[in-house]
């Protein structure tokens, strides 16, 4: 046997993973679990896949049929992938959104929603913020907030307001986590004119560099506002919440680290490190490195 041959046979396997969305080039996913893998010592693949509507099950069954261990699954598959799995994690199912697929030891495929996880996670490290007693708003009823809610409620708020341009959509959400606590909706309009411990932005108008209007009396001197957005600079709502002197202003960038290290959890069963990759992907940021 040549040596080139010696070497192939006994090169390790590397398990494959992958980024599943349209459009899917801005997605950081491939460095930050690339960078979960150097800090925990795996050895994986990870890449980004642009894949057309209408072809996400053909695409993720050849995936893994191909010995794919993992994906996670962004705009806008999410529906898509909780309709393709074999069993939903509680989370998933209550969301109807499934943002990372794995198979158990059955061969069965299993969808997780680690959106919320990573929110409150962040929550906690770069905020300090403790979500018991506290009144949330949430501004948006699209998916980002489906994904949400009913971590959140388990944390107890006093109250959870769902703010949306079309109310009916907050409505619906709202009555469908009501058995998990205090949670109402209203029209942006409706939105009661008192501070908030915590605003949460979860619309997509940012994307496009519009802003939602918003009374200004819902920031108080103690006000957290949370953009679920991730921008390197700040974002419409950011802006906004700065002029209008809330007490602490962030991006949803921390929440995007502690997702995908619920992800990567879920599937090397190992955690990695987000502070240090928070400090690795922006030195320069003013809030310190999560603990
Ligand atoms: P995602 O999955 O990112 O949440 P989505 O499901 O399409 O995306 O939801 C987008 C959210 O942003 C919705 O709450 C939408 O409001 P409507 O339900 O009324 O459509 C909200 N949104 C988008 N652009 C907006 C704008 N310019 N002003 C206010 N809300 C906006």
């Amino acid at each position: 046997m040549s040596s080139s041959e010696n070497k192939s046979n006994t090169e390790p396997h590397i398990d494959q993973y992958a980024v599943i969305g349209n459009p899917i080039e801005h997605s950081k996913s491939p460095d930050i679990h690339l960078l979960f893998a150097d800090q925990t010592g795996e050895q994986l693949n990870y890449k980004k896949m642009l894949v057309e509507e209408g072809a996400f099950s053909q695409t993720v069954t050849t995936f893994f049929a191909n010995g794919g261990k993992g994906l996670n699954i962004t705009v806008p598959f999410k529906n898509d992938a909780c309709a393709f799995v074999d069993e939903l994690t509680e989370y998933a199912k209550n969301a109807s959104a499934v943002n990372t697929i794995y198979q158990d030891d059955n061969g069965k495929f299993i969808g997780a929603n680690t959106d919320g996880i990573g929110l409150l996670r962040d929550l906690k490290k770069s905020l300090r913020l403790q979500i018991i007693n506290k009144k949330i708003l949430i501004i948006g009823a699209g998916g980002a907030t489906q994904g949400i809610v009913e971590p959140l409620l388990h944390e107890q708020p006093s109250e959870l307001v769902i703010a949306n341009r079309t109310a009916s959509k907050a409505k619906a959400i709202a009555e469908h986590f009501n058995n998990f606590g205090n949670v109402k909706a209203c029209a942006l309009h409706e939105i009661p004119k008192q501070p908030f411990d915590l605003v949460l932005h979860a619309t997509s108008a940012g994307l496009q560099g519009n802003n939602v209007e918003l009374p200004t009396e819902i920031i108080g001197p103690n006000t957290c506002c949370y953009d679920l957005l991730y921008s390197d600079q700040d974002t419409p709502f950011m802006q906004w919440a700065k002029n209008n002197h809330a007490r602490n202003v962030v991006d949803g960038f921390g929440m995007l680290l502690e997702q995908a290290a619920e992800a990567f959890y879920i599937w090397r069963g190992q955690r990695p490190d987000t502070g240090m990759a928070h400090h690795y992907f922006r030195p320069d940021s003013k809030s310190k490195p999560h603990l």
